[in-house]
């Protein structure tokens, strides 16, 4: 693209899109150009603080405006309708996670994508990954691709301080209901963290999953999740989380035949072997002795930000220059499909194979859809800084 700055609407100025406007506003490579909500109070009020035209249909917004792309911070069923129609304009977008409520939404995304992509080669989707920006991630990211591990074993993550109050579940009318939001703390919280899991260590063959409904909250999504993933390489995986504990704990553990990598209140620790554990094993001649090993503090630099305004600044980058996005839009596919999974197991009582039954778990979301009887509390509107909710999540 021959200019300076690409011209984006944000679709959802709520909690997430109102700071989008924020920092696009400030952004020299976008300028932001419309802003569209439900909501006609949040739209004009943004949009009149910024200058920029309101709308409240964005369909209507896709044909008035003059954009490049959009960047969707909707609620979750919306980003699919949404995306479809902005890619038949040619339209590029940057999406909220996660990429969609279920696998065969997003692959239907992903479809209008390629298929805009005949007609607009250069055409750019992405989705709002920004943990893949912090320092400590994207360290761990590199020590496993540059094999210090070696042959991975074993990852689990204990992800329990997503706490969340009844206050929060009761501040959106679409928050933790099957019509709304399509799912829980796997489909709110965790995105992030699955797309972590993935990116580090690719996706496994076999998930088993447990949840629990509305066990510690007037819910009817899930809000406490194990789950068990095995992989063709051999390795386990165990991914523990929950929106009702306080403390909480986030503790990330990768275990390679060389060692042992753990991620904890802001220390990454390379417990490092000095030969392979499984060399070891096959030659020691001592029936309990251990790997000599070394611990070893890792550093590494993170700019210590919510990260979201570096994924903007990707997105229009990538429209401009072509450079590399931070998270492709496909890759939420991945992400998803880890949380489908946990759910359609733990519904099914058995572990699931993936590639998932995309057409049964859609089949068993839409069915609790029909079928539900939850009255939602009529929404509170919380007045809280949304920084709050960032983090080392
Ligand atoms: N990346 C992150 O760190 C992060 C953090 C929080 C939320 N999110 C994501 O952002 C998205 C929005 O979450 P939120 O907490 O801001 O929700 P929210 O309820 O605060 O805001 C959603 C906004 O979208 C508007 N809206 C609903 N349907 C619309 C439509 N069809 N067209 C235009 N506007 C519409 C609503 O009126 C509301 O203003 C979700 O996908 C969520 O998972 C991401």
């Amino acid at each position: 693209m021959n200019k300076d700055r690409v011209k984006l609407a944000v679709v959802g100025v709520g909690n997430m899109g109102s700071f989008h406007v924020r920092d696009l506003a400030k952004q020299a490579t976008a300028e932001l150009v419309a802003i569209c909500d439900i909501d006609r109070e949040k739209a004009d009020r943004y949009a009149s603080e910024f200058g920029v035209p309101a709308f409240y249909d964005y369909r209507e917004m896709l044909d008035r405006a003059t954009l490049d792309g959009v960047v969707i911070a909707t609620p979750h069923y919306d980003h699919t309708p949404i995306s479809i129609d902005a890619f038949k304009r040619g339209l590029h977008v940057l999406v909220e996670k996660p990429i969609a409520v279920h696998v065969k939404d997003a692959r239907k995304m992903i479809a209008a994508y390629q298929e805009a992509r005949k007609v607009k080669p250069d055409l750019v989707f992405a989705i709002m990954f920004q943990q893949r920006t912090y320092g400590f991630w994207r360290k761990i990211k590199s020590l496993i691709d540059d094999g210090e591990l070696g042959k991975l074993v074993r990852t689990t993550w204990i992800i329990t301080d997503w706490f969340r109050t009844q206050a929060y579940y009761d501040s959106g009318g679409w928050r933790a209901t099957w019509r709304g939001e399509g799912g829980g703390v796997l489909l709110n919280q965790c995105p992030h963290n699955l797309d972590l899991f993935q990116w580090f260590t690719g996706m496994p063959r076999r998930v088993a999953g447990f949840a629990s409904i509305g066990k510690y909250h007037n819910i009817e999504v899930e809000d406490e999740v194990t789950g068990y993933f095995e992989y063709e390489n051999g390795m386990v995986g165990h991914f523990i989380t929950t929106t009702a504990e306080s403390p909480g704990t986030n503790r990330l553990e990768i275990v390679g035949e060389n060692g042992k990598l753990v991620f904890e209140d802001g220390k990454l620790t390379f417990v490092r072997n000095r030969q392979s554990m499984f060399t070891f094993s096959k030659t020691s001649k001592s029936a309990f002795d251990k790997v000599e090993a070394w611990e070893i503090n890792i550093p590494y630099h993170h700019h210590g930000e919510g990260g979201h305004r570096f994924v903007l600044e990707n997105f229009a980058r990538a429209i401009l220059f072509g450079e590399p996005l931070i998270a492709r839009g496909e890759e939420g596919l991945n992400s998803l499909t880890l949380s489908n999974a946990m759910m359609l197991s733990s519904w099914l009582k058995k572990p699931v194979e993936l590639p998932l039954d995309e057409d049964e778990y859609e089949a068993r979301l839409m069915e609790l859809v029909r079928t539900s009887r939850f009255q939602k509390p009529a929404p509170v509107a919380l007045d809280e800084d949304l920084n709050k909710s960032f983090g080392f999540h």
